[in-house]
């Protein structure tokens, strides 16, 4: 790698969700990744706890993504997605409808997972319009996180992603989030709290139906530390949905493909949204790229109301379905489906979760919350104030050889697929020998 760290200051780069000083004054850098493990760059080796950020269930550099992206570079390295096009993008589209639930044939590319939401934002509105409709309020939830961008934001319920940003939609409603405390350790779904799905009926009451266009959720929610929907809570929300004439939007970017059971969470809970996002494992994480698939009523009501020849939705990037990324994508969902990643995370999820429960009994853990390949240790808040024992714990877990992210004092546990029995026991006790060695 092309950087000395002796004489690099680390200055200039300007690191995202990090604390910056910190790291800094204590770099932790990866050199190299290959499969489950990292090097990092004194040589150590790091398991991967987290797949990344939930994004890498094949595991890191896998040759046939290499190789697929490689190839396709050599002919193309960019094509115009405004009026032109390249084959892979519609091989992509096409094999991921053939992945998503009936009636999902409508893909729409972006490069990442908060685009996939604001984009989601806006095809809500243009099939409202394109009906009549003046729906324009949205309803999403507490400790929900939709990305970084102006839309997602507006829509997340994370207040440290919130506060310094005033400026965000107007006429977004939240939901209680489903983490009630009153089931601690409930492994899958929690039995209660289904009546948290009211919520959104005290919105339509509140503002009335006709001005909600759409409801947006995280069928689990991951970044806030796995909160698991409560039994019939999902399926509650479709009830509410279809009533009302609100379209129902479940973000997939990080339950998508495989993480909490079957292809995606809808088919996870048995739950249809109107659309969903994704991103993230999309590309095994290998080259940035998002998507939104939709209902295919929502793609006919928008292109069928413009006048004929014109542009149906005023709406894109200029690197939309970039070649590259679809190879990757193409790659990813072929190795997905040759090596039966997903049936093997649905297989390996009871030994996973076995696993990670066995830390239930540490002084500093609150609350254990996990579902699929996905999991949620949640530590006592430290002397220090909320969060200060997470971002202490990811550090130093880094230096004790596994890497897992945390927000606030939850970290989220979320091996790769292509994980054995060996490297979850791995993990689990790298935790636990993590937490040992905090400050009290
Ligand atoms: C549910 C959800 N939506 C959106 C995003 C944003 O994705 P990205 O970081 O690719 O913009 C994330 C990222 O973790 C996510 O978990």
């Amino acid at each position: 790698m092309a950087l000395d760290i002796r004489t690099n200051s680390l200055e200039e780069h300007w690191m995202p969700f990090t604390d910056n000083r910190g790291f800094k004054a204590d770099p932790r850098m990866v050199t190299r990744a290959q499969g489950l493990y990292l090097t990092n760059h004194r040589g150590g080796q790091v398991i991967d706890g987290s797949s990344g950020l939930f994004c890498a269930p094949a595991g890191h550099c896998h040759p046939k993504i290499v190789e697929a992206v490689h190839e396709t570079m050599k002919d193309l390295t960019y094509v115009s997605p405004f009026g032109s096009g390249h084959p892979l993008s519609f091989a992509l589209a096409e094999r991921l409808s053939r992945l998503l639930p009936e009636p999902f044939n409508h893909v729409f590319f972006v490069n990442s997972g908060s685009e996939a939401v604001d984009t989601a934002l806006k095809m809500v509105m243009a099939y409202h319009a394109a009906r009549g409709h003046d729906r324009l309020r949205f309803v999403s939830r507490e400790r929900s996180y939709h990305g970084v961008n102006i839309g997602g934001v507006s829509l997340s319920g994370m207040v440290n992603n919130r506060r310094r940003f005033p400026v965000t939609m107007p006429d977004v409603v939240h939901m209680r989030h489903t983490w009630t405390g009153t089931e601690l350790f409930a492994r899958g779904q929690p039995q209660n709290g289904v009546e948290l799905a009211e919520d959104l009926q005290r919105a339509v009451d509140t503002y009335g139906a006709e001005s909600i266009a759409a409801c947006f959720v995280e069928p689990v929610a991951g970044s806030t530390g796995t909160l698991v929907p409560p039994v019939g809570y999902l399926e509650r929300l479709r009830e509410i949905c279809d009533v009302n004439g609100i379209l129902l939007v479940f973000d997939e970017v990080i339950t998508g493909f495989g993480r909490v059971g079957g292809s995606f969470a809808s088919d996870a809970f048995g739950v249809t949204p109107d659309i969903i996002t994704m991103a993230k494992a999309l590309t095994n994480a290998s080259i940035p790229m998002g998507a939104v698939a939709v209902r295919d009523e929502i793609y006919q009501t928008i292109t069928d109301t413009a006048a004929p020849g014109a542009i149906e939705f005023f709406h894109g990037y200029t690197y939309s379905g970039h070649p590259a990324a679809c190879a990757a994508g193409l790659a990813a969902l072929e190795i997905y489906e040759t090596e039966g990643l997903f049936a093997r995370a649905a297989q390996m999820s009871s030994y996973f979760l076995d696993q990670l429960w066995t830390l239930a009994d540490h002084p500093m853990v609150r609350d254990i919350r996990g579902i699929g390949m996905m999991g949620g240790v949640e530590l006592h808040a430290g002397p220090e104030g909320p969060g200060k024992r997470g971002q202490a714990a990811q550090t130093a877990m880094f230096h004790n050889g596994l890497h897992v992210k945390f927000t606030g004092d939850a970290g989220i546990v979320a091996p790769m697929f292509i994980a054995e029995h060996a490297h979850i026991d791995e993990i689990v006790e790298k935790f636990r020998r993590t937490l040992d060695g905090l400050d009290a």
